[in-house]
């Protein structure tokens, strides 16, 4: 997991408490019935082929093979170190891999000529630390990426920022810092942010998993949101809730290695592996 210092959190008292309530309606999973049904006739948004990586002699992932269709939600689940957060570092070339091959919507992303910057520009990765810019505003963490890189102008990439602001429950915060909010507050700036650059696809790598048990809804309720309208998503988490209820697919790991994939139904219900099954009564004790 790359992790920056995390900026210090300050939960000041919110007046506007009531303007903010967190998006969402409810229990995680209450607004599935609307999600649109995945296509079944499109090509994998994300196409990851037999993937082994090493640092040095110690092998990390080993024969990783998944996909992600457009508008499918697949969950990662799995104990510490077995790679997850490698695997999805790799979807979004931020670590090299020696063998195999990873497709992000056709393109193949260790391809010489690939040009990588305009590949992850279209990627949105919501890491475990939100990895706002401490110095800047709200709004300037929202339109920075924006402007610099989709060469936006600052009143469309504001008005943008403010209005994923909006959709986050958080519009009322624009002109803060990143210290001034709270945990769960800067998660979805982070997604905001992220969600600003129009993605292909979104990335996320334990999104609460550095939060106050009591801000975990408020994140998940905007990723079930995020997938609700048809976001295509890869989702490491340890949230077996979320995965029930929204994953399309768990993919489950152990060691660097694909144990099992199927449906939640299959995977957290009924699990074939003896690793799966022993990883799950830990997980849900
Ligand atoms: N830069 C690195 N150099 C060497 N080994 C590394 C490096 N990054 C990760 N590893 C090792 O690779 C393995 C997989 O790490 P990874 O972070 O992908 O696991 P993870 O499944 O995301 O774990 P966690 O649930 O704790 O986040 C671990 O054994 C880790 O120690
Ligand atoms: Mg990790």
């Amino acid at each position: 997991m790359t992790s920056s210092a995390m900026p210090p959190v300050s939960p000041v008292p919110e007046p506007q408490a009531a303007v903010d309530a967190a998006p969402g309606t409810g229990p995680v999973g209450t607004l599935l019935t609307e999600r649109p049904p995945v296509p079944a006739t499109t090509g994998p948004m994300i196409a990851i082929d037999g993937v082994s990586k090493w640092y040095g002699d110690f092998q990390v992932l080993t024969n990783c093979t998944t996909s992600v269709t457009k508008g499918e939600v697949v969950v990662v689940c799995g104990p510490s170190g077995s790679g997850k957060s490698t695997l999805i570092k790799c979807v979004n070339a931020l670590e090299p891999f020696q063998k195999g091959q990873i497709t992000v919507d056709g393109t193949k992303i260790a391809d010489k000529k690939t040009n990588l910057p305009k590949l992850r520009s279209r990627v949105g990765m919501v890491f475990q630390h939100f990895e706002l810019f401490p110095h800047l505003s709200i709004t300037d963490n929202l339109s920075l990426a924006q402007r610099k890189v989709l060469g936006r102008s600052r009143d469309e990439a504001e008005a943008k920022g403010l209005a994923l602001l909006e959709r986050v429950g958080l519009k009322a915060h624009a002109h803060k810092f990143p210290g001034q909010l709270s945990g769960g507050q800067q998660q979805r700036v982070a997604i905001a942010r992220a969600l600003a650059m129009n993605p292909i696809v979104m990335l996320f790598d334990e999104p609460t998993s550095a939060l106050d048990p009591e801000m975990v809804g408020e994140v998940l309720d905007v990723m079930v949101e995020l997938a609700r309208e048809g976001m295509t998503m890869m989702v490491v988490t340890h949230e077996l809730g979320f995965a029930r209820e929204v994953a399309d697919t768990v993919v489950y790991m152990d060691q660097g290695g694909i144990v099992e994939a199927g449906t939640p139904a299959e995977v957290l219900g009924g699990p074939r592996e003896a690793r799966t099954r022993s990883f799950l009564s830990a997980v849900i004790g």
